[in-house]
């Protein structure tokens, strides 16, 4: 099998990163909620308008604040969509909630709102809608179900950091989002993640969740004068050490999404007529949605087309990859409920695979890819 040359991800470099990150070794300052880690916030607050941002160890991790913060418990019952990463059910299935999975729309792959009233129930508690490939979910559907019934919206927007839905940034909508700073992510530290809380009430128990569940942020801001175990909570705070290497792709983040775009654009427009002659679907996003430009995907006619594509583009030392299980078809949920069938999360997750896309492609390398998608035939 031949080496893969060009990755399916790569983390942005830029130049100048590894100063800060050794501003913030030689600052003495290595744990969290230094000064990078608040520039980083403050960066977050201000760009998205969300109330607070709170750096965290992961996205995971930020959606297990969520958890604690709204106290879920057994009996509990939270909605997600099958086709999502694992954290975003397995965050609130810790807490021993019931997880009830909801199918996808065709079109964009996100959760499917007009599925979401039959699903809703006295003992619904949250609503997780996850930005698939950064395009906005329904969320003035979502959030008018969620509305009426005083069910808690937690937007997962680990794809769709800057993203907006009718020009509203996303992270705005539910009480609560969460950011993945992971390394496949478009702004990445390696491991990170934020929360960000969009009711003031929740900051200071946020803190303390994410701090051990003790105030010492109250006391290092001098608010109390000593600090001690207040609630559950957990070390979800990101060392600055990291909060340092996103600060600086944070900063460039228009040069960033700009280049993403760039590919992405260019990606559609060169192969549009080939999808179209082959039965492939590329990703469709619908007015009104400022995307992220964090995936480029093509749904191929069939499951067999689609590893045959992966087969072929590793044979020519090109990274293309497939995505998520569907959750409702795994090991752990099968073993442990049972789960009303989501026929399109089935369906795309056996016919979706994903073409490199980072900031650092260069044009050779995208020619490459799309003459070697060009020629395939399904
Ligand atoms: C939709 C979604 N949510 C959550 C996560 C978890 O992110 P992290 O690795 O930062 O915990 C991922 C990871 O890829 C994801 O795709």
């Amino acid at each position: 099998m031949s080496a893969v040359r060009i990755p399916f991800n790569k983390q942005v470099e830029l130049p100048g990163n590894l100063d800060l990150i050794s501003e913030a070794v030689k600052s003495g300052q290595c744990a969290g909620n230094g000064p990078f880690g608040k520039r980083c916030e403050t960066f977050l607050e201000e760009v998205i308008g969300c109330r607070r941002a709170l750096m965290t160890t992961s996205c995971t991790h930020a959606l297990e604040t969520v958890g604690l913060l709204l106290d879920l418990k057994p009996g509990d019952e939270v909605i997600v969509p099958s086709y999502t990463f694992v954290s975003t059910a397995n965050a609130f299935a810790l807490r021993g909630t019931t997880i009830r999975f909801c199918d996808i729309r065709s079109d964009t792959l996100n959760l499917d709102e007009s599925l979401l009233e039959s699903l809703v129930n006295e003992k619904t508690r949250l609503i997780v809608p996850v930005h698939y490939a950064g395009v906005a979910c329904e969320m003035e559907a979502i959030m008018k179900i969620a509305g009426g019934t005083g069910i808690e919206v937690a937007e997962d927007n680990a794809h769709g950091l800057f993203a907006s839905y009718q020009g509203e940034p996303l992270g705005t909508f539910g009480t609560f989002a969460t950011q993945s700073f992971h390394e496949t992510k478009n702004f990445s530290c390696g491991e990170g993640g934020a929360l960000l809380l969009n009711r003031e009430d929740l900051i200071e128990r946020a803190e303390i969740v994410r701090d051990k569940g003790t105030d010492r942020s109250q006391f290092f801001r001098g608010e109390v004068d000593k600090y001690g175990w207040k609630e559950l909570g957990s070390s979800y705070v990101i060392s600055d050490i990291l909060s340092a290497v996103l600060l600086g792709q944070l900063q460039r983040r228009e040069e960033i999404t700009a280049r993403r775009g760039e590919i992405w654009n260019r990606y559609y427009s060169e192969l549009k007529n080939w999808a179209s002659a082959s039965d492939v679907r590329l990703p469709f996003i619908p007015d009104g949605r400022q995307q992220s430009f964090h995936m480029f995907y093509l749904i191929m006619p069939s499951e067999d087309a689609r590893n045959r594509f992966i087969d072929v583009m590793r044979g020519k030392g090109i990274g293309a990859v497939f995505h998520y299980l569907p959750l409702h078809e795994s090991e752990f949920i099968s073993k442990k409920q049972y789960t009303d069938p989501c026929p399109v999360t089935s369906d795309i997750s056996r016919r979706l695979v994903r073409l490199p896309i980072y900031y650092n492609l260069s044009v050779e390398e995208q020619e490459e890819v799309l003459g070697a998608v060009k020629i395939f035939e399904c």
